[in-house]
């Protein structure tokens, strides 16, 4: 079982110890890595005050090798400060930022290359959902992956359903094991049976405390990601313990 909390653009400095201390005095089962994804600016404070029971990763990260690329930050800049994860293909950098699944790809390919792990998100819009084109949609965006990963070992994949994200309008646990069940499918034909059943599909979208075991129960959900209810420590604890 795999549990990633992204915080996104939320904290300050004081919120952050808070919220860290909270995750320190937290109880989490033996068979969960769980991981946690502040922004930039804070990774160097919650490294040198986290538990190293929890990994840390960021939201982010540059196409390639450093340089004259103003405002961004190297996946060895990540690796300098003993940051082990990146998150790649978040909706909201797809979607509010641009990036494309290309790009989104030869970042997984770079950010693999330098030793980070990767949570590689995928997920459909509410029209393309209501168009039929959720398989379509999500096997696109996993073909972009597929095409410039060669060793699946340090990947999870996010399907975070759009819709889902912020809203509260959690998928149901059928919708989401289908999806995860049609990606898993996806791997066997394309990558090969060992990454399909090897490789955890975590689900993102308004997990809480509340809802997360009936989703956890579900043969292809192998985690979350969890964005809003992950600024609370004793919620993320409860999600982590979930399975
Ligand atoms: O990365 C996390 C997802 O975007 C989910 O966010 O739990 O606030 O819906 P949420």
């Amino acid at each position: 079982f795999f549990v990633g909390g992204n915080w996104k653009c939320n904290g300050t400095k004081e919120s952050i110890s808070k919220l860290v201390s909270d995750l320190n005095a937290a109880t989490l089962e033996s068979d969960v890595d769980v991981v946690v994804a502040p922004p930039f600016i804070y990774i160097d404070q919650v490294k040198s005050s986290l538990t190293d029971r929890i990994e840390v990763s960021a939201q982010n990260t540059w196409i390639g090798k450093g340089g004259a690329f103003t405002g961004e930050i190297s996946a060895e800049q990540l690796v300098d400060i003993g940051c082990q994860w990146v998150i790649l293909g978040h909706s909201e950098r797809r979607h509010v930022i641009g990036e494309d699944d290309q790009f989104i790809g030869k970042k997984a390919a770079y950010a693999l290359s330098q030793n980070l792990k990767v949570m590689a998100c995928i997920g459909e819009l509410l029209e393309e959902r209501e168009a039929g084109k959720t398989f379509d949609v999500c096997f696109k965006q996993m073909k972009a992956f597929a095409d410039n990963i060669t060793d699946w070992k340090n990947v999870v994949i996010a399907y975070e359903p759009v819709w889902a994200i912020g809203t509260g309008k959690v998928a149901s646990p059928e919708q989401a094991q289908e999806v995860h069940a049609a990606v898993r499918d996806w791997l066997k034909t394309n990558v090969s049976a060992d990454v399909a059943s090897t490789v955890r599909i975590i689900y993102g979208g308004s997990v809480n405390a509340a809802n997360c075991a009936e989703l956890a129960k579900k043969e292809d959900i192998d985690g979350f990601l969890v964005g809003g209810a992950s600024l609370k420590g004793p919620d993320f604890a409860t999600i982590c313990n979930s399975v």
